[in-house]
């Protein structure tokens, strides 16, 4: 549950808003760094996550890496004072642009996911007369059950080097006078909860992996698993701070503690999502024919999970609970935005405490891939970042 002290003061902040606990964001931080030096697994935030400075600076004063999509990420994690040797930069439609003001923020390593980008990335930093760090990123072809849309690493996805290119790529890479070889990345998907074997599967696929390319004479020092460790949307209470000891140990059953090679980890939603919420108010209670209704001031512009991978997120009436307390029975709601789509559903036939008008909900564990991806859809004004120690 959201603190109420925190509840009171939002009926002054105009809604809808992102909520950030900073004690959560905290908590998780320091118990993610103190498991980084225990497993001694490198962690580099995934800040297409979320990109807030304030939530970033606290993650790089902690001695976190970053993990980036794209130059602005780079330029961005730079000013928020990510070591520029600890950024990484991953996808697979890097530009010149971006290439080249990687090189210029003196990124620690390029996360190189086809041979063409190799030839790119080798003339560019020719051109610039220094030596580009990179790494491979593998297609492993590894299932991690989870959304067709957040799974990475099979072969019929767009990532990364698959099976069938490995000995082109290592030729290309001899070719290659301008790249530093750093290594290898596997990552094969986000909100993964079969935490212990599916990290262990990709453990096992990296350790074969690492071996053959081994085997063909390639100096492997740096594995990098990327991210994907998930959270638990329908309960975010229950445990707030994700396992990361589970992930760590999978990925360590592989790579042993004390063997020659550096690990790294890339996690994004395990460390933000349960320390935001989506806080709405609501506009209107409407009944339908078969269903009651209750719209409310946010939409998918401002969280487009649900309509985009159909994704839940628990929706709680905050009024209700703290100021009605427990005079409200519960009724069955589908919960929707204003927009224009027939996808901006919250929630169909939710139990909430009877709704009015006026009330404020939380759509919680809304920290990940939140406001990073909001739009000005129906020419809405972007949802504003509010939090907890600010009320
Ligand atoms: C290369 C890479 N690393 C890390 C992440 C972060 O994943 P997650 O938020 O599931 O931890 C992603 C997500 O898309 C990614 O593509």
């Amino acid at each position: 549950m959201l603190d109420i002290h925190n509840f009171e003061r939002f009926a002054e902040v105009e809604t809808p808003f992102y909520f950030y606990d900073v004690d959560l964001f905290r908590r998780t931080a320091d118990v993610l760094s103190a498991l980084s030096e225990t497993y001694g697994i490198e962690v580099h935030y995934a800040i297409k996550t979320n990109s807030e400075e304030r939530l970033l600076r606290m993650l790089s004063a902690g001695g976190f890496g970053a993990d980036c999509v794209s130059a602005n990420e780079v330029v961005h994690a730079a000013k928020c004072g990510f070591d520029p040797s600890r950024i990484m930069f991953a996808g697979v439609g890097k530009t010149d642009k971006e290439i080249r003001t990687s090189l210029e923020v003196g990124i620690g390593c390029f996360n190189v996911e086809s041979i063409p980008e190799m030839e790119v990335i080798d003339a560019i930093a020719g051109g610039m007369g220094v030596k580009a760090p990179v790494a491979l990123r593998i297609n492993p072809n590894i299932d991690p059950h989870t959304h067709k849309y957040i799974t990475t690493g099979l072969e019929e996805n767009k990532f990364g080097i698959s099976r069938f290119e490995f000995e082109a790529a290592l030729d290309k890479l001899k070719a290659c006078s301008n790249l530093e070889m750093k290594g290898l990345l596997f990552h094969i998907g986000s909100q993964i909860t079969d935490v212990s074997n599916v990290f262990g599967l990709e453990g096992k696929c990296a350790r074969e992996l690492v071996t053959w390319f081994e085997e063909k004479g390639l100096k492997v020092e740096n594995v990098d698993f990327g991210g994907g460790l998930g959270v638990d949307y329908e309960d975010p209470d229950g445990q707030p701070v994700a396992d990361f000891e589970t992930w760590m140990k999978a990925l360590r059953e592989y790579f042993p503690i004390g063997g020659p090679y550096k690990l790294h980890i890339e996690p994004g939603r395990a460390i933000v999502a349960q320390c935001g919420s989506l806080i709405a108010r609501v506009v209107y209670v409407k009944k339908g024919r078969t269903k009651n209704f209750v719209i409310v001031d946010a939409g998918m512009n401002d969280l487009i999970r649900p309509a985009l991978y159909g994704a839940y997120h628990k929706v709680e009436n905050l009024t209700a609970a703290y100021c009605r307390g427990d005079n409200t029975k519960d009724c069955v709601y589908d919960v929707v935005g204003p927009i224009c789509e027939s996808s901006d559903v919250w929630g169909e036939g939710r139990i909430l405490r009877q709704t009015r008008r006026g009330d404020l909900l939380a759509i919680r564990t809304a920290g990940a891939y939140g406001r990073t991806m909001s739009s000005q859809y129906n020419m809405r004004d972007l949802p504003k970042a509010v939090y907890s120690d600010e009320l």
